[in-house]
């Protein structure tokens, strides 16, 4: 009966620590998803090449980022947890999927302008395919769902071209259409502090908030959040500034909590310093039961490994099964051995 659950996926890159906009966007969705579909999930290490991180950074990230998935509640026994430099298969799909992935298509993606845009001096070809390896991740199991944040809306709708692509130039009806999940219905993206744009890893200092940050960081971090002047009639909208930070409210804290400020707010009587504190201690509360499980599975390395290698053996099982199909459907079956 698993063959007919519903496959779910996703992957983070190991860029850095893990911050509320990963965990609200992805993660927290992740969890809903493990009881009842069958789940993978995986540490992007191949994606995070593009950027070129130095080898010792990379791979102390990639055990930052696994530990940090089973401290948010990833459960090996639930889910199928790997890296993705472990699963070879992933990096064949991708050479087979290359060739109908279309240049201009590819020049086209909001991601690749942004980053050529950002990295002048480093627009290499990982880059340019970087929507193919994505893709090819997803294919690999057939997967149905994709648990992600806003940003990753258009690189799932490549997903969607390629896989279409494939079944229409083979003529079978091979993968299935993925389609990005979150459980709110809507996609989730979650602001960085300074006023602007998302919470990002890469982002400017100060912009994000990492589940294993000291109390006391998150209470600077938040004490330096930008606002707006206050309001000075009743009911007036909320200057971006404001808005984030009644996100954030909203992702941590009780609905009287954020009922009491919006009262406030409507009449003129806000304060932003105690809104601030109020939503620092509601970050805190949510984030110090994380960060120490975090520090406890970093000092298990052997734990760790147990777990990569069981996901990986998972995750090479499954996506044999596809290998064998998309090179069978190519061409690609030897004839010699
Ligand atoms: P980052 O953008 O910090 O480098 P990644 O690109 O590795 O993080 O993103 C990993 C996952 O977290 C993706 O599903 C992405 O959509 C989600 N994510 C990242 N930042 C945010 C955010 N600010 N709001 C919502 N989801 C986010
Ligand atoms: N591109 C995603 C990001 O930047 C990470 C990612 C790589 C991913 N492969 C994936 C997400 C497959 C979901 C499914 O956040």
């Amino acid at each position: 009966y698993f063959r007919t659950m519903e496959k779910v996926l996703s992957g983070i890159r190991p860029t850095g620590y893990l911050h509320l906009g990963n965990y609200f966007g992805a993660v927290k969705n992740f969890l809903a998803l493990q009881d009842n579909h069958e789940c993978f999930f995986f540490v992007a290490n191949l994606h995070a090449l593009t950027t070129h991180p130095d080898p010792l950074s990379l791979s102390s990230s990639v055990k930052s980022v696994l530990a940090e998935y089973l401290a948010c509640g990833l459960d090996p026994e639930k889910s199928t947890i790997y890296i993705q430099s472990d699963v070879p298969e992933i990096s064949e799909l991708y050479t087979l999927l290359n060739s109908l992935a279309y240049k201009g298509e590819l020049e086209k993606c909001t991601s690749f302008k942004e980053k050529i845009r950002k990295h002048e001096e480093n627009i290499n070809a990982g880059l340019l395919t970087y929507p193919v390896l994505m893709a090819a991740d997803i294919l690999i199991h057939r997967a149905h769902k994709v648990p992600v944040g806003k940003d990753q809306e258009q690189h799932l709708e490549m997903t969607r071209n390629f896989a279409v692509r494939f079944n229409h130039r083979y003529g079978v009806d091979f993968f299935p259409e993925p389609q990005a999940f979150n459980f709110s219905q809507q996609l989730v993206k979650v602001p960085g502090l300074d006023g602007s744009g998302k919470m990002g890893k890469s982002e400017a200092e100060g912009n994000a908030l990492f589940l294993r940050e000291s109390n006391e960081s998150i209470i600077n971090k938040i004490k330096k959040a930008k606002t707006a002047p206050s309001p000075t009639e009743p009911n007036s909208v909320k200057p971006i500034e404001i808005e984030n930070l009644f996100m954030l409210m909203g992702l941590v804290s009780s609905k009287e909590t954020i009922q009491y400020f919006e009262d406030k707010y409507n009449d003129c009587s806000i304060q932003y310093g105690p809104l601030k504190m109020q939503l620092a201690e509601d970050i805190v509360k949510f984030a110090l039961p994380i960060k120490e499980k975090i520090v406890d599975l970093e000092k298990n390395t052997d734990l760790l490994g147990k777990i990569a290698k069981l996901g990986a053996e998972k995750a090479r099982e499954s996506a044999n099964e596809t290998i064998k199909g998309v090179k069978n459907l190519m061409g690609l079956k030897s004839i010699w051995l």
